[in-house]
């Protein structure tokens, strides 16, 4: 199972290698349900430099990339890969799997918030998201538990947005996970509130398990991943949903294997600016790795019906692109939904602060950047279309102050 190590384009180099034989055997055995079809191999779309989620490394191959390897074993297929950078999330899906260069891609958000139609999903095989990272012990029961400690939070995240209300809660702002971890290694924050994948790779990879680790869930805090299909691939999505279950047990594995955080999840949410209707589900959360059959909640399925003013209502297919663009790509800085407490980056108010220059400043801001602010230009990454769509989410969510 050593993956293809070339790059884009050359998915078709098929890495096949030693599968062939148990893909034979598989064959046989399943053989009233053989197509044409099966022979071919499971073209697995992953980033090569993403650990604990993938890597072109074939002595760390990395949860998703492990599970792709069950499941094709499981499918009676070979595996091949195709390997691309992710940093562009939806672009990439729109480059890869829509662009028919592989047939699947593991740990897309279970949403039809993310990218509309085009996209399915098998069920949820795990959960997702940012986690309290502490010294061993003291449980932390919510955001009441924070009162009073020093947390570190990701510049521009859910967790920033959540507790920047809180007076009694003292911040330490760092860029990265990676900048949590040594903040409480350094003695500088208490916890740590930060994205829980890396979180609990570095824990087992670089401390020793000196942490504990709890995830989190609330509106933007969590989610659940899942396997994600072109919606023309339904006969493959229903075959991956049919030997999920037998997975469940080696996904579960792999999740420790790699480090990713388990156990019951603290929920935030009461607390939080965001709009009504957004609540999750039940209290009982979700657990870990939670290998699906079940009927996943969607997290963030609902809409946000807040439109403000009278700007003009550009048709919802538009505004719908625009905002999953937003969610995929912008939101990490600008916060899901351009919901954003800092408002020097709440892009709420672009209409409050340009006028009727706003669309001019959209647009040059988009394409060129401000990269000595932070800022990234766009202009090779978007087409103007895709910038129009964005631009006319936008305006749905203006407001004449972010408070
Ligand atoms: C890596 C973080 C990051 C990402 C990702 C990002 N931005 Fe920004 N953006 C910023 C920062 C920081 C500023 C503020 C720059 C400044 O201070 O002038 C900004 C400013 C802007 C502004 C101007 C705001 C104003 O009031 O002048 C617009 C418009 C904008 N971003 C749109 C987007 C869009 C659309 C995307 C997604 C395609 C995006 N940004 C992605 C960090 C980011």
């Amino acid at each position: 199972m050593r993956p293809n190590q070339s790059g884009i384009g050359t998915s078709r180099n098929r890495a096949i290698s030693g599968l062939l034989a148990c893909v034979a055997a598989a064959s046989i055995v399943s053989a009233s349900a053989l197509h044409a079809e099966e022979a071919q191999p499971f073209r697995l779309c992953a980033d090569p430099t993403n650990l604990p989620f993938s890597s072109d490394s074939p002595s760390q191959p990395g949860f998703y990339v492990e599970i792709g390897q069950a499941l094709a074993q499981a499918l009676g297929r070979p595996i091949a890969y195709d390997w691309y950078k992710s940093y562009f999330g939806k672009r990439t899906v729109r480059v890869t799997l829509l662009g028919k260069q592989c047939d699947a891609m593991i740990g897309l958000p279970r949403s039809e918030d993310f990218m509309g139609p085009a996209v399915i999903f098998s069920s949820a095989f795990a959960k997702e998201g940012y986690t309290l990272v502490a010294a061993k012990g003291g449980v932390i029961g919510g955001v009441d538990g924070l009162k009073g400690k020093r947390v570190a939070v990701q510049f521009a995240s859910t967790p920033q947005n959540l507790l920047a209300s809180r007076d009694d809660i003292q911040k330490v702002t760092v860029l990265s996970p990676e900048e949590g971890m040594q903040a409480l290694d350094q003695g500088k924050a208490d916890v740590a509130f930060i994205w829980g994948p890396v979180a609990g790779w570095l824990n087992k990879t670089s401390y020793n398990d000196r942490y504990q680790i709890q995830l989190t869930e609330g509106e933007g805090l969590s989610w659940e991943a899942a396997i994600g299909f072109a919606k023309t691939s339904t006969e493959l999505r229903d075959r991956v949903d049919a030997v999920l279950p037998q997975l469940q047990k080696t996904i579960g594995e792999l999740a420790v294997k790699y480090g990713l955080p388990t156990g019951q999840p603290v929920r935030f949410g009461a607390a939080q600016p965001v709009p009504a209707g957004t609540t999750t589900g039940t209290g009982t959360g979700p657990s870990v790795v939670q290998v699906a059959n079940v009927v996943a909640t969607e997290t963030k399925g609902e809409a946000k019906g807040d439109a403000k003013g009278d700007a003009p209502a550009p048709n919802a297919e538009t505004v719908d692109a625009g905002k999953e663009i937003f969610n995929g790509t912008c939101a990490h800085c600008h916060g899901p939904d351009a919901v954003q407490s800092e408002r020097k980056i709440d892009l709420r108010l672009l209409h409050h602060r340009y006028g009727e220059d706003m669309r001019d400043t959209f647009w040059k801001t988009v394409h060129e950047g401000r990269p000595s602010k932070g800022m990234p230009a766009w202009k090779e990454v978007f087409t103007d279309e895709q910038f129009d769509s964005i631009y006319s989410f936008l305006l749905t969510v203006q407001a004449e102050s972010n408070d």
